[in-house]
């Protein structure tokens, strides 16, 4: 109790990787998508500010643990490396992996064997997912790159520099309805997304928490669902 008091009316800074629609994104110069959103209800359900800060996501794990974060929500898998340096909330959402190439390409789920170029935003379970299964195997023999976001990927996929690209489900068919790309195959991964706190700041993370538990118990949770999928 006495811990929640004291962080009652505090102001934390967020940070997120905003290439990932519908989970954050910026329109019109503003923050948007479901994470944003979740957030913004947590803070306002237990009564704290927030700030957001748009990063790669490659740097939000060292941000949050050199203190220049305090909070980090972006679609953010819960592994098991990085619960060695971060803490997770409970599961908000899950996700698996998809395989994208242009709407108009004839490549299937074999464009993940041989001498196909792939695109991932490091740092990503994407990348990690590529880089265990196919490239440490010799299974893919092109080019493996590696984006700073999922825009700049998405940008290199449509210019046919890039043959297609890992990345999650949901963001992945975000992308589908507004660009010309398309889905070809899913890889079941079963990644639940959690927000991550620095290990220390566990009354934080017991804040975030309880707050995940009212939006689900009011309804809430339901309601960003419908709005942003
Ligand atoms: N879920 C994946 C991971 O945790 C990808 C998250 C990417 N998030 C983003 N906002 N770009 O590695």
């Amino acid at each position: 109790l006495v811990s929640a008091i004291s962080l009652f009316g505090a102001k934390y800074v967020v940070g997120t990787s905003a290439d990932f629609p519908p989970f954050e994104y910026v329109q019109n110069g503003e923050f948007m998508g479901f994470d944003i959103d979740l957030i913004k209800a947590i803070a306002a359900e237990m009564g704290f500010e927030i700030e957001i800060r748009d990063m790669s996501f490659d740097s939000l794990i060292a941000a949050l643990v050199s203190g220049n974060l305090d909070i980090v929500i972006s679609g953010m898998t819960i592994t098991a490396e990085r619960a060695e340096v971060v803490s997770f909330s409970k599961p908000y959402w899950t996700a698996d992996q998809s395989v994208v190439v242009r709407e108009d390409s004839d490549l299937t789920v074999t464009v993940l064997f041989g001498k196909h170029s792939i695109g991932v935003q490091t740092g990503t379970t994407g990348d990690i997912w590529v880089e265990d299964n196919l490239v440490t195997t010799k299974i893919l023999t092109g080019d493996f790159k590696r984006y700073e976001t999922y825009t700049l990927a998405m940008t290199d996929l449509i210019n046919r520099n890039l043959d297609a690209i890992v990345l999650d489900s949901p963001v992945a068919q975000s992308f589908a309805s507004v660009r010309p790309v398309k889905i070809v195959a899913i890889l079941k991964t079963y990644e639940d997304y959690g927000i991550a706190v620095n290990k220390a700041n566990k009354a934080l993370l017991d804040l975030i928490n309880e707050g995940i538990r009212r939006l689900e118990s009011s309804g809430k949770l339901a309601e960003l669902n419908l709005k942003h999928f």
